[in-house]
């Protein structure tokens, strides 16, 4: 399968900020790790990290007919953005939401995602391994 990983807005921090909420490793890090777990079972994958909200709906656009699945950490815009919602409504390319921490378990603005409903379905709370079970929900 041909994937992509999408990262919206302050993930490029990853690493930087808040490492016990997201850990210690960088995006770059953690998307090596995600690059050879798919190599490995025989899979291609894509990465891109962009904090422009309107970028990030460019980009799920660009998806279609190209990729097979897209895992999509939103970041922030998870919790209010309608026009990313309406990007992946807009495509036939199935999205997986993932999101390292557990927001159910943080700020009452995290419990709310505005994309959901438009996914196929989401992972959350397990670090960088949501990215790797997101991904795998893909082939399983
Ligand atoms: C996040 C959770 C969001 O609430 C937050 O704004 C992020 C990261 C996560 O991966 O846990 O930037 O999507």
């Amino acid at each position: 399968m041909k994937l992509l990983v999408l990262n919206g807005v302050n993930l490029n921090m990853t690493g930087v900020r808040e490492k016990g909420v997201y850990g210690a490793q960088t995006l770059e890090e953690i998307n090596a790790e995600l690059a050879a777990f798919c190599k490995e079972r025989g899979h291609s994958v894509d990465f891109f990290q962009t904090n422009e909200e309107g970028e990030l709906c460019s980009r799920i656009h660009a998806a279609q007919g190209v990729y097979d699945g897209i895992v999509l950490n939103a970041g922030a815009f998870t919790h209010y953005s309608y026009a990313l919602r309406d990007a992946i409504a807009s495509v036939s390319v199935p999205v997986v939401e993932a999101h390292m921490s557990n927001v159910h378990a943080r700020e009452d603005f995290r419990k709310k995602s505005v994309l959901t409903e438009v996914c196929r379905g989401e992972v959350l709370g397990f670090g960088k391994n949501s990215y790797k079970l997101a991904l795998e929900s893909f082939w399983l």
